[in-house]
């Protein structure tokens, strides 16, 4: 039986995942060190700081802890810049529909993302009181692909794991959404190489996979 379905936000929702690759590639670029999408898509799912980290291994020096905070910061202010921009028109195409076809079936939905800006971006979409619970990068410890996030949110749910859905582009988001003991509906190129069930492009048919999930 699936009782409740965990979004993910970036990539998920809303293609904050896009102004992630533009915030980082301007810093990757100011510091001449190499960085493309296929590097992003690596990132996906993955916070602020681990992100960076993962970043500077390319780079030909060591970092220190301050420009590294400095880097992190830059990099923050770039990416909340695009997202001032966000508006309702922005939700990616077929999300109204499924929370709403999920709402009418008394299945509860959570958003369970890595970041810090989620709350932000959910109020610049006009969602801010639309899900059941939201978990986000300030509450949590450890960041996908630890499954921290996708637990506290069943837990705010009272759902149990292998009662939840969770709805992930990240490959990090995939495994954390596994070892937290739940279904995992893949979205978008960068989930194609894992080895979950259902792999989806966009959200379109996401209600008769949910069907599909419960009748098994
Ligand atoms: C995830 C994104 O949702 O959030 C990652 O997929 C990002 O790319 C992470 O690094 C942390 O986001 P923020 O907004 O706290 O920098
Ligand atoms: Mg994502």
């Amino acid at each position: 039986l699936v009782k409740a379905v965990i979004f993910d936000l970036d990539g998920v929702i809303v293609s904050t995942d896009e102004y992630h690759y533009r915030a980082w590639k301007h810093i990757a670029d100011d510091e001449s060190i190499y960085f493309d999408r296929e590097y992003n898509d690596r990132l996906r799912g993955v916070s602020r700081k681990e992100s960076l980290d993962i970043i500077l291994k390319n780079a030909n020096r060591s970092y220190t802890l301050r420009e590294k905070e400095e880097l992190l910061l830059r990099k923050n202010d770039l990416y909340r810049k695009y997202l001032e921009e966000l508006s309702h028109k922005d939700i990616l195409p077929y999300v109204v529909r499924t929370i709403k076809m999920l709402k009418e079936n008394g299945i509860k939905i959570a958003i369970g993302s890595s970041s810090k800006n989620a709350k932000f971006i959910l109020s610049k979409l006009g969602l801010d009181d639309t899900f059941d619970a939201i978990i986000d990068g300030t509450m949590i410890e450890k960041s996908k692909p630890d499954p921290e996030v996708f637990l506290s949110a069943s837990n705010l749910l009272q759902v149990n794991p292998n009662e939840c859905v969770v709805v992930e582009d990240a490959i990090a988001g995939v495994e954390s959404a596994q070892q937290a003991g739940m279904q995992v509906i893949g979205v978008g190129h960068a989930v194609i190489g894992t080895n979950i069930t259902y792999k989806v492009e966009n959200l379109r048919n996401i209600a008769e996979i949910i069907q599909e999930i419960t009748e098994n």
